[in-house]
């Protein structure tokens, strides 16, 4: 068995779970959120998004959230950057990693970022380049890689094109993303030894929304290929305002549960991503989705 004995948890919350809520959080609690994360043990907290504030109007303040958050030796804060002025708007913050991001489906790409996926590739060829000569870190999305929520067939072929043409502009990750959670584990077992091929376990991360309660079982299917970097969200958080049905990526406390049950180490405190969990709740107008954090917040003292 290749089940890997330590994974890489990267963390979604500020960004895809703050990029799709109904409250407009402020910056000081997008700030606090972040710098409670950065305490878990977290290696990757992804913080902001520095795309259209017309696309995304809830993330409008990523400029000053990310020049106020505390960034702690050792964790990398990507930006999302959808293109040329993304970067510029990124750099001019002071970040040093970002993530470019495209989809296996085109109905998907023409609605979410209104390019095709082809010209969003030339685009960001400039971007990655431009990224990488200025010494950045940067990581490639394939989003809609199990599904697209507009009914258009979505390949592992094409799954796997789009992701050797983000490694092969530069990008140093590639996340493969299950934007709607319709994802299965035969879909995860078919598809991951075809990207271990492309991409290389080293650089292949998967991106579970948990939508209809598959996302745990595709991870496990996940770790039994090798696959040692996983997205997930404090509290379940997540979602695209522009993938109709889409809910919370898989809560990193699930996550962080199953793996430290099954002796696999994160690096990452349980109970210190609860507490950034707690923090969010009180500052959103609903539950948090993540199960483990429910029943850490059910259990009563023995
Ligand atoms: N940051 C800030 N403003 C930006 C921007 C960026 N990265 N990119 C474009 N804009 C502005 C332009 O300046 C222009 O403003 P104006 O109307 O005041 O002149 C406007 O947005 C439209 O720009 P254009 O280049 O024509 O973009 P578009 O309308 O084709 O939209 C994207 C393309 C990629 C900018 C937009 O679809 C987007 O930001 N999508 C992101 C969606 C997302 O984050 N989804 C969730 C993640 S999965
Ligand atoms: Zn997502």
């Amino acid at each position: 068995m290749n089940r890997p004995k330590y994974v890489r948890i990267c963390e979604m919350g500020p960004r895809d779970g703050l990029q799709n809520e109904r409250v407009l959080v402020s910056a000081d609690d997008k700030v606090r959120y972040v710098d409670l994360l950065s305490e878990t043990g977290l290696s990757y907290v992804e913080a902001t998004s520095f795309v259209s504030p017309k696309a995304i109007p809830l993330l409008a303040d990523a400029a000053e959230v990310f020049a106020r958050i505390r960034k702690r030796p050792g964790v990398r804060y990507p930006v999302l950057v959808p293109n040329a002025k993304g970067l510029e708007r990124a750099r001019a913050a002071g970040a040093d990693a970002i993530a470019v991001f495209t989809a296996a489906s085109e109905a998907f790409s023409k609605r979410n970022i209104n390019m095709t996926i082809d010209d969003s590739i030339e685009t960001f060829r400039g971007v990655v380049s431009e990224a990488k000569a200025g010494g950045m870190w940067v990581r490639g999305y394939v989003s809609t890689a199990f599904g697209s929520p507009f009914g258009d067939v979505v390949t592992p072929r094409a799954v796997v094109a789009v992701a050797k043409r983000l490694v092969d502009i530069g990008c140093d990750e590639i996340s493969i993303g299950d934007t709607i959670g319709v994802g299965v584990p035969s879909q995860v077992d078919e598809m991951v030894p075809m990207l271990a091929k492309v991409v290389g376990l080293e650089r292949l991360a998967l991106h579970f929304h948990d939508t209809r309660g598959t996302a745990l079982a595709n991870i496990y299917a996940a770790l039994q290929h090798g696959v040692f970097i996983f997205d997930s969200s404090a509290g379940g958080l997540g979602g695209c305002p522009y993938a109709p049905g889409a809910t919370g990526n898989v809560g990193t406390e699930d996550v962080l549960y199953m793996l430290h049950g099954m002796a696999i180490e994160t690096g990452v405190d349980l109970v210190k991503v609860r507490a950034a969990s707690r923090f969010i709740a009180g500052v959103l107008d609903h539950e948090l989705t993540s199960k483990a954090f429910q029943a850490l917040e059910k259990a009563v003292a023995p």
